[in-house]
């Protein structure tokens, strides 16, 4: 989430869409939802097109947003919208519990070839937090330990278990303690934040992440009672941080060392958004359980656990489940995803657009003083604002970054903050997008940073 846009006061308005004959009742009052979704627009959007939202005004704006990383075939491919068409008239529900269909049986099998290798089995569930807590579970019970440790700046969602996961900012957890117990967490490599100076995230990387897991093996817990440390392998919310290189395959040395399960969570990263199909592969680590969610679909409600099979079948029948988990539509959605994305070549897209976008973010910067920091992997990528000249040439500023999105955002360009203290501007664009796109987003973040006085 981010920051808050006040609604309008009595801020009604009605489609403009080729509506029935007679007039439709006008919309109410946008205060009928409640605060706790706070606003990043105010727009009203009837509906989308790739890249595009279309308001009901009429007004075009350039979703870099991606509905916070779900989109990655753009808005209603029309190859995803004619496979929840076809399995809509088909049938809506059909509970896994009770039968079989084969929109999820496929869907199934396609998942246990996501990852290199033999002997995966997939679990499929609705949102990302949900696909976490199965994550969790499963450890759990499949290594009868009962820490979990999780990592600083670290988003997992927003249910019981996975607000104890997530320190990626004070509101996810700070009004709901108490909070489950048996979870800690250790330091993340934010290499531009380090202690002992701000440096690039390569292999000279002075980031000291594994002495501060050291330390929390000698100081809170026996390595020997964690069942899984859960890690982002590019970390979201809390930042948009790409680890150095050797981050995570030392991660899974440690972890397989003291028999841990590493659960890599790939909500946001996955699905092609950095460049691979998940962002392990591009350091050639195995974890033992992956989460999936948000690109799954297109932006159908699914979500989902990969895992070696030996692993998953630890949980008894009835232990875990729920009514919708992999949805029927939401299944068709997802296989007709999983097409798009191999048939266009989404995933190379993504690292040639991101490329792009990167090169064109670092070329803005040295005219921007404001800017502390610029970094990505794939399209996922940005902007950290500082205060020039105070502190330590680090302190956050919240306040640019704000200005940045708005003054974006009056040019038709939508994008999220992120950050613990909101002083971080991230770029999601769907993996559709193009080279000419691209370019418009660079303009428009220019005149953007110009306008914020950044
Ligand atoms: C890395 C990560 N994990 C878990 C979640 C939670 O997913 P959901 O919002 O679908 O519950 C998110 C959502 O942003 C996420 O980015």
């Amino acid at each position: 989430m981010v920051d808050t846009v006040p609604p309008p006061p009595g801020a009604a308005s009605g489609s403009t869409d080729t509506g029935p004959a007679i007039p439709a009742a006008p919309l109410p009052d946008r205060s009928v939802v409640p605060p706790v979704w706070g606003r990043i627009t105010n727009l009203v959007v009837d509906r989308g097109e790739g890249s595009w939202l279309i308001t009901t005004d009429g007004e075009r704006y350039l979703d870099y947003s991606s509905g916070i990383g779900v989109t990655n075939t753009g808005h209603a491919h029309p190859r995803v919208v004619a496979a929840i068409q076809t399995q809509a008239a088909k049938l809506l529900h059909g509970q896994q519990n009770i039968l079989y269909h084969e929109a999820g049986l496929r869907l199934y099998e396609r998942l246990r070839h996501v990852l290199p290798g033999d002997g995966w089995g997939a679990f499929l569930s609705n949102s990302g937090a949900e696909a976490v807590e199965a994550s969790v579970k499963l450890a759990r019970i499949a290594t009868g330990r009962p820490v979990i440790l999780g990592f600083r700046y670290g988003y997992h969602g927003r249910t019981g278990q996975t607000m104890a996961l997530t320190t990626a900012k004070d509101v996810y957890r700070g009004h709901f303690e108490p909070l489950p117990g048996s979870v800690y967490h250790t330091a993340y490599p934010y290499c531009y934040r380090a202690p002992g100076g701000s440096h690039a995230p390569d292999a000279n990387c002075t980031c000291d992440w594994e002495a501060q897991l050291d330390l929390t093996f000698h100081q809170y817990v026996y390595p020997e009672h964690v069942a899984a440390i859960i890690v982002e392998p590019v970390l979201g919310e809390g930042g948009y941080l790409v680890p150095p290189p050797g981050f995570l395959p030392r991660l899974r040395e440690i972890t397989r060392e003291h028999g841990i399960l590493l659960i890599a969570d790939e909500v946001q990263t996955g699905f092609g958004r950095t460049g691979e199909l998940f962002a392990v592969n591009h350091w050639d680590v195995e974890p033992d359980i992956l989460v999936m969610a948000k690109g799954i679909a297109s932006g159908m409600p699914l979500s989902g656990i990969v895992t070696k099979r030996a692993i998953l079948d630890t949980l008894p029948p009835g232990s875990h489940g729920g009514t919708y988990g992999g949805n029927v539509v939401a299944c068709a959605a997802a296989n007709a995803t999983l097409d798009v994305i191999e048939d266009e070549g989404l995933v190379t897209n993504a690292r040639e657009r991101g490329a792009q976008f990167l090169a064109g973010l670092r070329a803005l910067a040295p005219k921007y003083p404001s800017i502390g920091d610029v970094r990505g992997l794939g399209l996922m990528l940005a902007l950290e604002f500082i205060k020039p000249g105070e502190g330590d040439g680090r302190v956050p500023n919240a306040d640019v970054a704000k200005k940045v999105q708005a003054a974006a955002l009056d040019r038709r360009l939508i994008v999220l903050t992120a950050g613990t203290y909101v002083n971080v501007v991230r770029i999601i664009p769907p993996l559709v997008t193009t080279a000419a796109e691209v370019d418009q987003a660079l303009g428009i973040l220019d005149e953007s940073l110009v306008a914020a006085g950044a």
